[in-house]
């Protein structure tokens, strides 16, 4: 029997997807002039007994934390005559690895073999090297969708090629999705690490699959360090932890599920909202903590998930970070929502909680525990974070060269299904249409047309968010005219530093302005709903050199 994707939803059990279904659908409001490449399809009703988070022992496990990337020595890199760099070796490879105490392995691909990989950490301005190597087998085991672009029957089923989410590189070592390479072969690229401190996260990126690829397990931290932060005292060594989270499907005998419409011939399915949350690759971890301050740097690795995080002893999360690193200063947060690639730093203090627990939870689902050893409560000092963290000086729009008006667009069939979603009604196959030059100080304002929130993600650079307001849809449908209905939202405090990754809430214009600094080359922006940017929410976009001043 088909399934709506809402019945599909509670049918699962899985409450994460509930928040994103629930708003208001803007049906029929986008001007679709798109040929139909895809029959709508009902999502399908799993065909394996799906583990049902309600069974499952809380807090039987120790959290995982990555092991620390080691280089294997040292190389040579065109982009860096006559010096050899640190030299990373990074092997994609299929394990086994137990999700929970009680649940049979299972089957996952990971850098180096973990789920997630190695925390790769680096010094500000130090670069280093990684050889990517695709040690996979030679088959997939999750469902490939050979309608959707890149991933056609002449291409090979297991591609990679990976990027670091937020870095800046130039545009051969930043995992273009076209760049994949097949099982036995290998890309080095170099990372300049030339930016502030902040958590980025790799993963892999290849056209048409990245869903299914970050879905099987590669996916992994790297944390930049700077000279500014360490003045700062921020808690460090074993009381700095990435904690990256994500949601799967897991059938009873330990395989990862992943959903699939009712058309065999066209599995892909507009989301995955998985019903078990891994915290580090486990499921309800507990962790042991001294009490003393910790900071822990949140990583939303899901597919289509966005967490909404609280505390159970109801106190504020204090977060100190976004994407781009530190906040200009701390924010007191009940919750904490974070969209899909979207990191939050948080401060915890636990000086003076002895013997006690604490609760990471996603909305009234347990998440991952703390448990504050007994020291006798000598450490009762808390710790005193500084008022302010970092300068963010603000980009004026008044600098900036033009104003890209770009859509976000989904086509559904009448029952609401998405059939695909594109950015500014353009695939990826079209013409290049954004080429900042070198140095141009940009405004892109998405429209979003479509029912869902996306996550817009650009590669490169880094940028403000400018404002959030409501338009009129009728006026852009009929007309395409951007008449704004209310006053701009200005970003609450928690989005005042930098970022690389902004939620884009139906109905509503969100701005954001950047300074295209970098290498002149071929880069990508995309939603990071890994659903939808497989299909086909996902464009280049051209850095084209500064022009010539004239003679
Ligand atoms: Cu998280 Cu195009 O990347
Ligand atoms: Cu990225
Ligand atoms: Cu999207």
């Amino acid at each position: 029997m088909p399934f709506s994707r809402r019945d599909f939803l509670q049918h699962a059990g899985g409450l994460l997807g509930a928040g994103i279904l629930a708003g208001t659908r803007l049906a029929h409001a986008a001007p679709m002039a798109m040929p139909m490449r895809r029959k709508a399809a009902m999502l399908a009703a799993p065909d394996v007994p799906l583990v049902n988070p309600v069974s499952l022992a809380h807090f039987v496990d120790p959290l995982p934390i990555p092991s620390l990337a080691q280089p294997a020595g040292t190389h040579t890199h065109p982009g860096y005559p006559g010096r050899t760099l640190p030299y990373y070796r990074m092997e994609m490879r299929a394990f086994e690895a137990r999700l929970h105490r009680d649940l049979p392995p299972t089957p996952l691909w990971g850098y180096a073999g973990s789920f997630p990989g190695p925390t790769i950490r680096a010094a500000k301005d130090a670069p280093l090297l990684v050889e990517w190597v695709n040690a996979l087998p030679s088959s997939h085991f999750l469902p490939i969708d050979h309608g959707v672009h890149g991933a056609e029957r002449d291409k090979p089923d297991v591609r990679a090629v990976a990027h670091v989410h937020g870095a800046k590189t130039a545009a051969d070592s930043d995992g273009f999705p076209e760049a994949w390479f097949a099982p036995g072969q290998s890309a080095l690229y170099a990372y300049p690490n030339a930016q502030d401190a902040s958590t980025l996260w790799y993963h892999d990126h290849a056209l048409g699959i990245t869903r299914l690829n970050i879905y099987a397990g590669l996916a992994g931290a790297w944390i930049i360090d700077d000279a500014h932060e360490q003045s700062l005292g921020l808690p460090a060594g074993d009381a700095d932890i990435p904690l990256l989270l994500c949601d799967r499907f897991v059938a009873q005998d330990g395989q990862l599920y992943y959903p699939v419409s009712d058309d065999p011939a066209a599995p892909w399915v507009m989301q995955c909202n998985g019903n078990l949350t891994l915290c580090n690759g486990r499921i309800f971890p507990y962790h042991e903590v001294e009490p003393k301050a910790y900071r822990f740097r949140l990583i939303n690795a899901a597919n289509s998930s966005y967490f909404d995080l609280s505390l159970s002893n109801g106190r504020a999360l204090v977060q100190i970070g976004s994407d781009q690193g530190l906040l200009p200063a701390p924010a007191e947060r009940a919750r904490i929502t974070l969209y899909p690639a979207e990191r939050a730093e948080v401060l915890l203090d636990f000086s003076g909680m002895d013997g006690q627990t604490l609760i990471l939870r996603n909305q009234e689902q347990d998440i991952l525990q703390w448990r504050v050893r007994d020291r006798g409560g000598k450490n009762v000092a808390s710790f005193a974070l500084p008022a302010k963290l970092r300068d963010v000086p603000r980009l004026d729009p008044k600098h900036a060269v033009r104003e890209r008006l770009l859509t976000l667009e989904e086509t559904d069939d009448a029952d609401g299904n998405a059939m695909q979603m594109l950015l500014d009604g353009k695939h990826w196959h079209d013409p290049v249409a954004e080429t900042p030059r070198v140095g141009d100080t940009e405004i892109w304002s998405f429209i979003n047309l479509s029912g869902d929130t996306h996550p817009i993600h650009l590669h490169l650079v880094r940028f403000q968010v400018l404002d959030r307001r409501p338009f009129d849809l009728f006026a852009w449908a009929t007309r395409r005219k951007l008449v704004y209905t209310d006053p701009a939202e200005p970003p609450p405090a928690h989005e005042a530093g930098w970022k690389d990754t902004v939620r884009c809430d139906p109905g509503l214009v969100t701005r954001i302005i950047a300074r295209f600094d970098g290498e002149p080359g071929r880069y990508v922006w995309h939603c990071h709903m890994l659903e939808h940017e497989d299909n086909d929410m996902m464009r280049p976009f051209d850095l084209l050199p500064a022009p010539k001043p004239r003679a």
